[in-house]
């Protein structure tokens, strides 16, 4: 069966056009854009039509490599700014780390600033990073997390990792296990889990046969194959578990986060 994420994406955008109603001024979000990167633009794109659906002003900031630090570092002091997002990948040669800390804390509405990221481990989710939020956010409309064994199968700073951290939270109490490349004998550990969220980057990797019957499964991957968006779970796994589909899950949700921390933000800065 497929997870209707549409629905979860849409109750997420209402509640943030209600909040951003009742906030008394119009909040802001500036995206900083060094990349030509399609998906990355294509994404941009998406963000605009979103915000204007909600009623948030969004400005793309396009600057050369050697302007980002500078410009994130400014954003944090611009009162006319609630929100800040950082495009990624970005240009080679370039330190990740330094860019992603120069979000400012209190307007990283992506949760990718070592400060917010840091946070989930004493269970603060402030800004926590918008994919893993969204597969927290899709898990608990499906199922009591508490004493679920949860696989996540990859390890990223942005997806697994977080994640994993989320679902321990005390309160959430799934009992969680990362897997990476160098996981032996993986078939045999998302078997035996009762929900398995796949943020690899492979089309269709994890097969039918490495499910057990009646998990859930969260398909994280975004892999363009042919021209074609495909997840990181092969079709035939819907046959046996609750799966959430690609296009149409995750994604929707993520970007539908983006703009409910937008507000938070706002909303926080306010106070
Ligand atoms: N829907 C959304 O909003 C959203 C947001 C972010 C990312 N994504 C998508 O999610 C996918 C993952 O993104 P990411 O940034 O987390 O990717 P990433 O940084 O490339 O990490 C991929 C992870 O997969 C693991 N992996 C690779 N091959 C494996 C294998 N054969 N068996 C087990 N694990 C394996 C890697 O292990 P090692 O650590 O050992 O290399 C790594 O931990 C991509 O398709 C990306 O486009 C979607």
């Amino acid at each position: 069966m497929w997870i209707d994420c549409k629905t979860i994406a849409r109750s997420i955008e209402e509640r943030t056009k209600e909040r951003v109603e009742k906030l008394g001024f119009t909040p802001k979000l500036v995206s900083v854009a060094c990349t030509d990167d399609p998906s990355a633009l294509s994404y941009l794109k998406s963000q605009r039509k979103k915000a204007e659906k909600l009623g948030i002003a969004f400005e793309i900031m396009n600057v050369s490599p050697e302007e980002i630090v500078s410009t994130l570092k400014k954003l944090g002091s611009d009162e006319s700014v609630n929100g800040v997002f950082v495009a990624r990948p970005f240009p080679l040669g370039l330190d990740e780390k330094e860019i992603l800390s120069s979000v400012p804390v209190e307007k990283d509405v992506e949760g990718v600033n070592p400060v917010n990221l840091g946070l989930l481990l004493y269970d603060e989710e402030i800004f926590p990073p918008c994919t893993a939020e969204a597969a927290v956010r899709i898990l608990e409309r499906e199922t009591n997390l508490s004493g679920k064994r949860v696989t996540v199968v990859g390890r990223s700073v942005t997806v697994g990792k977080p994640l994993a951290l989320m679902l321990l939270k005390k309160g959430r109490d799934a009992t969680v296990t990362v897997c990476h490349s160098r996981t032996v004998n993986l078939e045999e550990i998302t078997k035996n889990s009762d929900i398995v969220v796949v943020a690899v980057g492979r089309a269709h990797f994890l097969k039918k046969n490495m499910v057990k019957e009646g998990a859930i499964v969260i398909d994280v991957g975004i892999n363009y194959v042919d021209g074609k968006l495909q997840g990181d779970v092969d079709p035939s796994v819907e046959e046996i578990a609750r799966v959430t589909p690609v296009p149409g899950g995750v994604g929707q949700v993520t970007t539908a986060l983006l703009f409910e921390h937008v507000v938070r933000a706002a909303e926080r800065q306010r106070k």
